[in-house]
């Protein structure tokens, strides 16, 4: 399979410049820069002068995130600086305190911060919220962190992460985290996000990357009301048990959506994508040249249901890990499944779907996955699952 490259112009330009560009570079023309097109909802002003925010914080609705809540670590990457706030995130996040048991909060304000992030294991839960005027959808997000390497430049997939979460018990919310490479042939994965540990959650939130941008790798997690943007193998791990709801999935090149690496009958692992939709970034995507899946080990478990399909699905709509002669197909013990869904892309009007897959009687449920109380969990944020 032939992959287009489009956007490894971008590096070496305004993206890899490691520094700050608040006023020069508004997440929205970011982005933009970096899909050339107007796939992102344009966001409202993103003006935070201090009087701003202070004056929306008694009245505003709870979905106003424009006040850091008292306590919070402030990373604010504009000059003046807020007193007492950390120019870069990674300076926000090594504030943080690796002792204490009691929830810590990152507040981050609007900007572009270019750089790589690596939040540690820390003893307390963390809670990691990007400046919106509107924290129910990832349309508003203000707050972009952005790098650009991939397995070429260090020695593994996570170290290529944008953000490298390393901490159980960790919610983002509405942060736009971006992995602007672009594509090569060899060793160029290039992850937005590596989520590497069980408990974490992620609302409202942009993942922007080409190959490989999420590695939901370990333990439970949720992934709702975000969008997800890539080429090949994007959401892709382990052993992870994750739950994708109201997730906007975009491709931007031929490829394949999912690669679960699940390696065994033990491996507990599933990827279960609810109520999303999945489609080409702009209509220059070609009809049929995406896929739901490809296994990256013999057990790959992964589940899309009641979900619109767009016409880049190919009818087959899975396809095996390897297309090469001799290559390693890995479909022995796969479950490619899918339940309800809908659009051009779905059995509904295309097929016949691969011999590997199949289509469930009844919904793979919530509890299944992240286990019969997750109602109860603090990373589980019930109002992005409403
Ligand atoms: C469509 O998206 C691709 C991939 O992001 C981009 O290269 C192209 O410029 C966009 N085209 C239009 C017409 O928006
Ligand atoms: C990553 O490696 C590529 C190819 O060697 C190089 O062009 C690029 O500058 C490297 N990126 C970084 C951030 O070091
Ligand atoms: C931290 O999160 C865990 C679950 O992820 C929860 O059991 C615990 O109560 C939380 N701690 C605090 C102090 O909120
Ligand atoms: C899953 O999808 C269904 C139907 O699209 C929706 O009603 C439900 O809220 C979604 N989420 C969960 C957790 O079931
Ligand atoms: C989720 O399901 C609800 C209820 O079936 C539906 O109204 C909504 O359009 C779905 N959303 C997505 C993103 O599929
Ligand atoms: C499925 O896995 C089992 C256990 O590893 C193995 O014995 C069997 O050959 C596999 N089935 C196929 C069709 O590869
Ligand atoms: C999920 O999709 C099926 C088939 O399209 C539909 O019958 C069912 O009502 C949907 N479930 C929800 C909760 O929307």
């Amino acid at each position: 399979m032939r992959f287009v490259v489009f956007f490894a112009v971008l590096v070496g330009g305004v993206w890899a410049a490691p520094q700050l560009e608040r006023r020069a570079c508004s997440h929205d023309n970011c982005l933009r820069a970096m899909i050339g097109s107007s796939a992102v909802a344009a966001p409202s002003s993103s003006s935070s002068s201090s009087s701003v925010v202070s004056s929306t914080a008694s009245s505003a609705p709870p979905w106003v995130k424009t006040t850091a809540p008292s306590g919070a670590i402030i990373v604010d990457g504009t000059s003046p600086f807020t007193p007492g706030s950390f120019p870069t995130v990674q300076g926000g996040v090594n504030a943080l305190s690796l002792t204490t048991t009691n929830p810590q909060v990152l507040f981050i304000y609007p900007g572009t911060y270019v750089e790589q992030v690596y939040i540690p294991p820390l003893i307390s839960n963390l809670t990691v919220q990007g400046w919106t005027p509107d924290s129910r959808s990832y349309e508003a997000n203000t707050a972009t962190i952005t790098f650009n390497l991939a397995l070429l430049n260090v020695s593994s997939d996570d170290e290529t992460a944008t953000v490298r979460q390393w901490n159980p018990n960790t919610k983002f919310y509405n942060l736009n985290i971006a992995n602007t490479f672009g594509h090569v042939n060899k060793n160029g994965q290039n992850l937005a996000v590596s989520a590497h540990t069980t408990n974490q959650g992620y609302y409202g939130v942009q993942l922007w990357g080409y190959q490989d941008t999420l590695l939901a790798n370990t333990g439970n997690q949720l992934y709702a009301k975000s969008l997800i943007v890539g080429a090949i193998d994007f959401i892709f791990g382990q052993t992870a048990t994750a739950w994708f709801d109201k997730i906007d999935i975009r491709t931007i090149a031929a490829g394949c959506i999912t690669a679960s690496g699940r390696s065994s009958a033990a491996n507990p692992s599933w990827y279960v994508i609810n109520n999303s939709t999945v489609a080409g970034i702009n209509d220059t995507i070609p009809a049929g040249t995406n896929f739901l899946g490809r296994p990256w080990d013999s057990f790959a478990r992964v589940v899309f249901q009641n979900t619109s399909l767009s016409d880049v699905i190919a009818p087959a709509g899975w396809r095996v890990w390897s297309t090469s002669v001799g290559g390693a197909t890995n479909i022995g013990n796969v479950t490619f499944a899918e339940y309800g869904n809908y659009g051009p892309g779905s059995v509904l009007n295309e097929g016949p779907r691969a011999s590997f897959s199949e289509q469930l009687d009844a919904p793979v449920r919530i509890e299944s996955i992240l286990g019969a109380a997750y109602r109860d969990e603090w990373w589980v944020d019930l109002s992005y699952l409403d």
